[in-house]
């Protein structure tokens, strides 16, 4: 069949809220136009992140419910330890309440001022931990990563010749290399099993660990088996055992592809460092055995795992992206090529190219398609990534908007909707106005920045 339909029925559903374009103007205005500060119940299509808003499956309810709230050696653990194994086979699974407080164990320990950690592209969360204990984060993707119309198979890779030159360069001052799986700031482009791999070798010469941040896990795992040589018939789940066989940790948002609303976890086989990381787990997020999370959640991570490799969703997943990837490049607007796994990604700089990037483009964007068709997205460019530890400001590599598609959440005829907003944005896109920030904290500026509309 030429439709790849949503594999599954919808048993349980949430109305959507229809708002007028004048009802939401006026909440824009009351919002500073940040779109993380409006209600959910003011957005139509709610598509600022596919994390931790899947919808989940009749078996993880009903996992939910065999959940045991025991504060220690919980059954709901051992299953989550087990299916968690079963896909990556790590010494230490430590549970924590989402990936953050993975990241913040994890570069507690290892990080702090003069060190220096080299990834494909962190991304703003992991970022931000590094640099809150006072060590560097830099980011080394291939070129064409960067490029938002380039159609390499894995925009995700790292720079092999870069990261050889950064550990010759920084030795001992590097305490891990991290690959993003799959690369979430740079468009959701995977990461080639052979990079990985490369990737390992090279960190495993210096001596160095190296760390996979798996959010995405699956996604990647799908692209290796649709677009690697010798990969393709290969079950999803051997290729996931390929790419952690390879790491020597990982850091994981359960937030993403475990279908799970909230949970994460860090794992490791170094004994020394585990035991660290537990004793930070217990000040911090709790006992060993649930981390920040209830037995339920553990639960329904430990199910979501044994779904989200099967090959029907991966393919509609994709599919979906694809889909609206290819309607909006046939309008010629910009999008990052190839379709990314968990979302689509409008390149706002080379649309609107009248705002200069300073004036963020992707804000003024995510904001236009707020107005006018009640769909929230997020900027990902210079308003993410544009102010610097030392408090200078620059244009990000990219200023894009992304469309973050929940998991199992929307429809085909919601897919059709968001393109139908795109024309409407079309017809008057050259009368967008660029932003000024007028308010901003130090770190992590666009969660709670206030902006203000330029003329
Ligand atoms: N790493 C990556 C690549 C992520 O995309 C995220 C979260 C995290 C780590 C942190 O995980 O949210 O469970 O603490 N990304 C979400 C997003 C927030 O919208 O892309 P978390």
């Amino acid at each position: 069949m030429k439709t790849i339909i949503e594999p599954f029925r919808i048993k349980s559903v949430e109305p959507i809220r229809f708002t007028t374009r004048e009802e939401r103007q006026a909440l824009l205005k009351s919002v500073d136009y940040n779109l993380f500060a409006l209600k959910s119940e003011d957005v139509i299509i709610d598509l600022l992140t596919d994390s931790g808003t899947s919808a989940m499956s009749a078996e993880q309810w009903a996992a939910i419910m065999r959940g045991d709230e025991s504060y220690a050696g919980s059954p709901s653990f051992i299953r989550f330890e087990a299916a968690v194994r079963d896909l990556m086979d790590f010494k230490h699974i430590i549970p924590t309440h989402q990936g953050r407080a993975a990241e913040a164990i994890l570069f507690s320990l290892i990080a702090g001022p003069g060190k220096v950690i080299p990834s494909n592209t962190h991304f703003d969360t992991t970022r931000g931990n590094i640099e809150g204990t006072g060590a560097r984060a830099f980011d080394l993707v291939i070129a064409e990563g960067k490029d938002p119309q380039n159609l390499h198979p894995f925009k995700g890779n790292m720079d092999l010749d870069k990261l050889e030159a950064f550990l010759v360069e920084h030795g001992d001052a590097v305490p891990c290399v991290m690959t993003t799986i799959t690369n979430n700031a740079g468009g959701g482009q995977p990461v080639s099993l052979e990079n990985i791999r490369a990737t390992a070798k090279i960190s495993r010469a210096h001596n160095v660990p190296f760390i996979i941040d798996s959010c995405r896990f699956a996604e990647n795992a799908w692209f290796i088996k649709q677009r690697e040589p010798g990969q393709g018939d290969r079950s999803i789940k051997d290729i996931v055992r390929d790419m952690f066989e390879l790491a020597d940790g990982m850091t994981m948002s359960a937030k993403k592809d475990a279908f799970a609303n909230i949970g994460g976890w860090l794992a490791m086989n170094d004994d020394d460092l585990a035991q660290k990381a537990r004793t930070r787990l217990i000040q911090t997020e709790g006992f060993p055995t649930y981390g920040g999370l209830a037995g339920r959640d553990l639960d329904a991570i430990a199910q979501g795992l044994s779904e989200i490799i099967n090959e029907d969703y991966l393919r509609y997943r994709v599919r979906t992206n694809e889909y609206i990837v290819e309607r909006l490049d046939a309008m010629g607007i910009p999008v990052v090529k190839p379709a990314g796994g968990h979302a689509v990604f409008i390149d706002a700089r080379a649309w609107l190219d009248h705002v200069e990037p300073l004036k963020y483009p992707g804000q003024a964007l995510a904001v236009a398609l707020y107005e006018i068709g009640g769909i929230r997205s997020c900027e990902i460019g210079t308003v993410m990534f544009g102010r610097h530890p030392d408090g200078s400001e620059s244009p990000a590599a990219m200023d894009l908007v992304r469309l973050a598609m929940p998991r199992r959440v929307y429809t085909q005829s919601h897919a059709d909707y968001i393109v139908e907003v795109f024309e409407e944005v079309q017809a008057t896109k050259d009368d967008l106005r660029g932003f000024e920030i007028v308010e901003e904290p130090p770190m992590m500026r666009h969660f709670t920045a206030k902006f203000g509309k330029l003329g």
